[in-house]
């Protein structure tokens, strides 16, 4: 097949993108397919009709890419891509979004406020804080509703470090989340099928300090993983059936991967849902699949014949 590998693009997760975009197109070259390599630019489009590609694997990461933009381009377009449609793209990467359909899916979701940048500048909200902290209890997390890598995201211990946490997220995004923080043991569910599905092993995620920020994930050796996490059968067969869930509710295809913290009553409270998991050297659903039998090619392979099979 000749497969396009989009990768890189304009958002803040570029690096992180050029890392998994080059090992998946090193596994498709492997795997005997004729690989071109793309980048976002204002060629992408002319560069498609030219191409007559097979399938593009879409290995952004962040706004545009994982967020239902560049999946639209491809509907219109008719190419073949890689992953979930453009709904589940978009609910999966509206974190607001997201959780209220996950309350009304009956799937646990720390409890959560959502202001706007404008109710900040026109509505005095900075006013509003001490009733969220109030609501919500102390330490808080704090996030751009939209990004991605943990990019924005802060661990508010007191009412006192609110203001700047939400400032610090707002240069993120125009929406900043205000979450319960929730203790417990941190893991992620990675789902690959389309009507069938099969979730892979839970990793688990212990950063050496702090939360699993963008520093723990990418630099080797600043958090251990557990592959497959260390909780007992009950917490991790809810932690799967509310990952299935969750992939399910956001009418994903292909795959997902959806971030959990398996609170200290062994509830998993589901924090977000990614379209576009990372491949890195130090990424989850690659672990994952390593674990359940599968390498990196394997995975690479296996995720190419889901989405053709979207498509037949
Ligand atoms: N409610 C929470 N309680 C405790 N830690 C959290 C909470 N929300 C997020 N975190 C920490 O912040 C990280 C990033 O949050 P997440 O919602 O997964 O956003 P991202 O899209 O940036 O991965 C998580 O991996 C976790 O370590
Ligand atoms: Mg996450």
């Amino acid at each position: 097949m000749r497969i396009g590998v989009l990768m890189g693009g304009r958002s803040l997760e570029r690096d992180v993108s050029l890392r998994s975009g080059r090992r998946v197109s090193r596994a498709l070259t492997e795997l005997g397919h004729d690989v071109l390599d793309l980048d976002v630019d204002e060629r992408l489009v002319p560069t498609l009709k030219e191409e007559r590609l097979d399938l593009v694997y879409i290995a952004l990461h962040g706004k545009f890419g994982e967020d239902g933009t560049v999946q639209e381009l491809f509907e219109i377009l008719d190419v073949p891509y890689t992953g979930p449609g453009v709904f589940s793209s978009a609910i999966g990467f509206n974190k607001a979004l997201s959780k209220e359909i996950f309350q009304r899916e009956g799937i646990p979701t720390p409890p959560f406020f959502v202001l706007s940048e404008a109710t900040f500048q026109e509505m005095g909200a900075l006013y509003s804080l001490g009733a969220v902290g109030d609501k919500l209890g102390f330490p808080l997390v704090v996030k751009p509703v939209a990004q991605g890598s943990a990019l924005g995201v802060k661990v508010a211990a007191t009412r006192d470090e609110l203001p700047e946490a939400v400032r610090s997220a707002l240069h993120y995004d125009d929406r900043v989340l205000l979450e319960k923080y929730v203790k417990g043991t941190e893991v992620a569910a990675s789902i690959l099928g389309n009507e069938y599905l099969e979730a892979l092993p839970l990793v688990e995620t212990v950063p050496r300090s702090g939360f699993f920020d963008f520093d723990s994930r990418y630099t080797p050796g600043l958090t251990e993983y557990y592959c497959p996490a260390r909780l007992d059968d009950d917490a991790s067969q809810r932690s799967v059936e509310a990952a299935l869930h969750t992939h399910r509710a956001l009418g994903c295809l292909n795959v997902s991967r959806v971030d959990i913290i398996v609170d200290e009553t062994g509830v998993p409270q589901v924090l977000e849902l990614n379209i576009s998991p990372g491949m890195t050297e130090t990424s989850l659903l690659p672990m994952a699949a390593e674990t359940a039998g599968l390498d990196f090619n394997d995975l690479v392979k296996r995720l190419v014949g889901l989405a053709m099979e979207k498509y037949s």
